[in-house]
């Protein structure tokens, strides 16, 4: 008798930007402590896993060229990592996985972590596995920091590398603007710029994250909007200077605020409503201080199977 094989599985990962990024020392292993506030975003990428006999991983959409389909793909070790996990030879996974980008790449959002994140949930669906999403995480932190949180979802507040979480209650949504930028950024080369910054005496760290989080119980983005901060700000803006001019532009476009998102070089604009958003994007993508703008929303739920009716 021929063996079934099962139907290829696509998940929806969401984008992160954080509301707050507090950044303390670095440690001995190379990471720095955070202290930060995640939000998952309507900015999305779609993977597809399916059982094959080559495996491999495919990039499709915006800026797929610069995303490598090779061993260091996030991608690929989310396959490793949960084939080891569950007992399966991770040098056979017989697995073909295929991302279509809707998230900046190397854009401080995490669209990486959200590929590997969908990867996970994929697998588990695939593979039919008995796991448990908090035994997924466990496998996801060692994946990367901002793993955890893709597949987590909605808003969450972050300690350690970022990958303990504790889920944040929010009052309603959040409209946000995107400026994406030219060419992205290296997380580690910002790290390592902000420590020497530090060296050198600069720049003052962001305050305490409790006022962040009963803003975003109030849901007034007004209130949030005065509150937003990113001890990795003015890393990115000393690697990337034009950045200054983007996050002014914003502001002036009619935003409440601007943020670098995580490592950036993506610059985040947190808006009024829904419809001032749309104005802000309209008006921002006409300066000419990004390579395009988009409109999201925030928070969404995690990295979630699309249901079969949902696919096209
Ligand atoms: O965890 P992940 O592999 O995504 O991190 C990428 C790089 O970002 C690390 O190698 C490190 O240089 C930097 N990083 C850090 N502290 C964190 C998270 C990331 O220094 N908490």
């Amino acid at each position: 008798m021929l063996a079934v094989v099962p139907p290829p599985i696509t998940v929806r990962a969401p984008a992160k930007v954080n509301l707050h990024l507090g950044v303390g020392d670095l440690r001995d292993d190379g990471y720095h402590d955070l202290v930060t506030v995640f939000q998952a975003l309507s900015l999305t990428d779609e993977v597809t896993v399916a059982v094959a006999e080559e495996p491999g991983v495919e990039v499709h959409g915006e800026g797929a060229d610069a995303v490598p389909t090779g061993p260091s793909n996030l991608v690929w070790r989310a396959v490793q990592a949960l084939a080891q996990h569950v007992g399966r030879d991770p040098d056979e996974p017989r697995v073909r996985v295929v991302i279509n980008k809707g998230i900046p790449v190397a854009g401080g959002m995490a669209g990486g972590s959200a590929d590997a994140a969908a990867t996970l949930v994929g697998l588990a669906s695939l593979w039919r596995l008995d796991i448990g999403r908090d035994e997924l995480a466990d496998v996801a932190a060692t994946i990367g920091s901002d793993v955890p949180f893709c597949l987590h979802g909605g808003n969450a507040l972050g300690t350690g590398r970022g990958e303990r979480l504790v889920p944040v209650l929010s009052r309603h949504s959040f409209h946000w603007v995107l400026a994406l930028a030219r060419r992205g950024l290296s997380t580690p080369t910002v790290f390592e710029e902000m420590d020497r910054l530090r060296s050198e005496g600069r720049p003052p760290r962001i305050g305490s994250v409790e006022p962040v989080l009963e803003a975003l119980a109030s849901g007034d983005p007004r209130q949030l909007a005065l509150l937003l901060g990113n001890d990795l700000q003015a890393a990115a803006v000393s690697l990337r200077p034009t950045l200054r001019r983007t996050l002014r532009a914003g502001v002036n476009a009619g935003a409440l605020a601007g943020v670098v998102s995580g490592s950036g070089p993506t610059c985040a604009f947190l808006c009024e409503s829904a419809a001032s958003a749309v104005q802000v994007a309209a008006e921002l993508s006409g300066v000419g201080v990004c390579r395009t703008v988009r409109v999201a929303q925030g928070p969404v739920p995690g990295a979630k199977v699309v249901q079969r009716e949902e696919q096209s």
